[in-house]
């Protein structure tokens, strides 16, 4: 059945992504973004890909007026929420701009979808909730525990989402705990466009291998992981993106809630991903060893039976087409969507 959703965060990195494949199952497609941390140039590349699927409100989440205005234009089935700010080391220096966004937008989204009798929601949550865990791989029974604001936004979205489903059956709510996200579009027309420096592995590297960036710093080398350096599970954005079909679906045919992780199941290394980066698009990654980032765990990967199990999903692409579709985006946009009309 092809349904409309709403995609809060849509014209961001795993948002687009999201937004294609729900388009080429036939789905429409509602984007409300802000564009606080994304381009609408992305607009012009889904258009491209999917046609004229989807319509976009540039608004803020926060904005009641504005998902009202939402929920009485469009008949709206279900609910992705993305929005959200995500840097950890911003969230840590601006910790009350990160719990107005992140649990502003939430609260306002619940009580307009409350309001407007929509009841099925998936959410972005993260591997952070996890902190530094006990042992892995890791389910999803692990004990939840934060490290900076950003985490406790997750872990708080969290457990006001698990008040709601003790309040009321009708709520069919999907927490999806993504592990890495990394990747981009086959097509090379999307991808990830962080701005500013980097924060994460993935658009580091590319940066390096596209000549925006010096060297790569591998932040440790004496973690006690196979070769020293931090492992953790990167999951390719468009397997990830259908993790979210696989969710409206289960939701939709279960009629209830659910709480998964999406990750791979598979640990990689930094030194892992950075020397098949280089093997397979034949591009040079200079790079120098540091000391440990601080905070960093030294190795996190999921345990996706759960997600197997009940969503009937699993990831297919490798870390070889990780850093492929990576580097198609890159080189063809190499500063991003700043390059494109
Ligand atoms: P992103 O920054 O690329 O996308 C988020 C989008 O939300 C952006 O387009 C931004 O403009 C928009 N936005 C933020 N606040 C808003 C608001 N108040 N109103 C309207 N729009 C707003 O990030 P992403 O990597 O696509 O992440 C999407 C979600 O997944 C986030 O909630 C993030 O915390 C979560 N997540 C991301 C990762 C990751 O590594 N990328 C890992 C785990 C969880
Ligand atoms: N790393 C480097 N050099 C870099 C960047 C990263 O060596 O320039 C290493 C890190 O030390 C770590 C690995 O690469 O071992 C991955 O680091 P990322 O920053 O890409 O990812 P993290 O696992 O640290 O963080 C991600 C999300 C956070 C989330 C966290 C926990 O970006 O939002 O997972 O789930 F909080």
């Amino acid at each position: 059945m092809h349904n409309t959703i709403l995609i809060t965060g849509g014209t961001g990195y795993i948002g687009s992504h999201t937004a294609v494949e729900l388009m080429l199952q036939g789905h429409r497609v509602v984007i409300m973004d802000n564009l606080c941390n994304s381009s609408a140039q992305v607009l012009g590349r889904l258009r491209q890909l999917c046609g004229d699927r989807f319509d976009f409100v540039q608004a803020d989440v926060r904005n009641a007026a504005a998902l009202d205005a939402v929920f009485t234009s469009y008949p709206i089935d279900g609910v992705i929420h993305f929005a959200g700010l995500k840097a950890v080391g911003e969230s840590v220096a601006q910790p009350l701009r990160y719990f107005d966004n992140n649990l502003g937008s939430t609260t306002a989204l619940l009580l307009a979808m409350a309001k407007a009798g929509v009841h099925r929601l998936v959410f972005s949550s993260s591997a952070t909730v996890y902190g530094d865990p006990d042992q892995v791989p890791i389910t999803e029974q692990a004990r939840l525990q934060v490290t900076s604001p950003y985490g406790r936004t997750k872990l708080v979205c969290e457990e006001i989402l698990r008040d709601l489903m003790a309040a009321g059956a009708h709520w069919q709510i999907a927490i999806l705990r993504y592990f890495n996200p990394v990747g981009a579009h086959p097509s090379g027309l999307i991808g990830e466009a962080p701005n500013g420096v980097p924060n994460n592995l993935m658009p580091y590297i590319a940066q390096v291998a596209v000549g925006q960036r010096e060297y790569l710093s591998i932040f440790g080398q004496d973690y006690p992981t196979p070769d020293g350096t931090g492992v953790r599970d990167y999951i390719h954005v468009v397997d990830l993106a259908q993790g979210h079909l696989a969710a409206l679906d289960y939701l939709a045919r279960e009629g209830q809630s659910i709480t998964v992780n999406l990750g791979t199941g598979r640990g990689i290394s930094v030194r892992e991903m950075m020397e098949t980066f280089s093997r397979v698009n034949h591009v040079h990654i200079a790079h120098r060893y540091t000391d440990r980032r601080p905070g960093d765990v030294a190795a996190c990967w999921a345990d996706t039976t759960l997600a197997r199990e009940r969503l009937g999903w699993q990831a297919q692409l490798g870390v070889e087409r990780m850093c492929e579709d990576t580097w198609r985006w890159q080189s063809r946009n190499p500063r991003g969507y700043s390059d494109s009309a």
